[in-house]
């Protein structure tokens, strides 16, 4: 007796699992890139945002501190690791002088640059 051949609909009912795996899988780590960004916003707010805007184009509360967004964008991501690692801070006075826990800068640079994506961090 001859072996039924593979059923086409079989087939495409396979790719379309396949597919729909791909793209759950897709949204998932979207929504929890958003998520990182999210509270990488929310650690800048909580530490930083007595005295700096953090929001894109926001106004700073104090108004000689710079837009955090603006600043900390533009820092090459080693400087931005390095800077948030060891404490910003500490270069001007009345500034905190905070060390960011590795998996807080992760969420800080994907808040910065999660929609960047010619700039992963590495
Ligand atoms: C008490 C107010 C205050 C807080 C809180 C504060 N800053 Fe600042 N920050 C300032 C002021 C004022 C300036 C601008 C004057 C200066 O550079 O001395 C500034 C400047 C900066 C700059 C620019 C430095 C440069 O080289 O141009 C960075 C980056 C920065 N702050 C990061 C942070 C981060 C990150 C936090 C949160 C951990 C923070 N600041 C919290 C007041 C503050």
């Amino acid at each position: 007796m001859r072996r039924t051949p593979y059923s086409t609909s079989q087939g495409a009912a396979r790719i379309g699992a396949c597919a729909a795996a791909l793209l759950m899988a897709v949204a998932t780590s979207g929504s929890a890139l958003a998520d990182a960004a999210s509270e990488g916003k929310a650690v800048l707010e909580r530490n930083c945002g007595r005295c700096h805007g953090v929001a894109a184009g926001a106004q700073s509360p104090l108004s000689k501190a710079p837009n955090l967004w603006t600043v900390l964008r533009s820092y090459p991501v080693e400087r931005l690791d390095f800077e948030l690692a060891e404490g910003i801070g500490s270069r001007h006075a009345d500034m905190p002088q905070i060390q960011f826990a590795d998996e807080d800068i992760t969420r800080i640079y994907y808040y910065l640059h999660g929609d960047d994506e010619a700039r992963p961090r590495p």
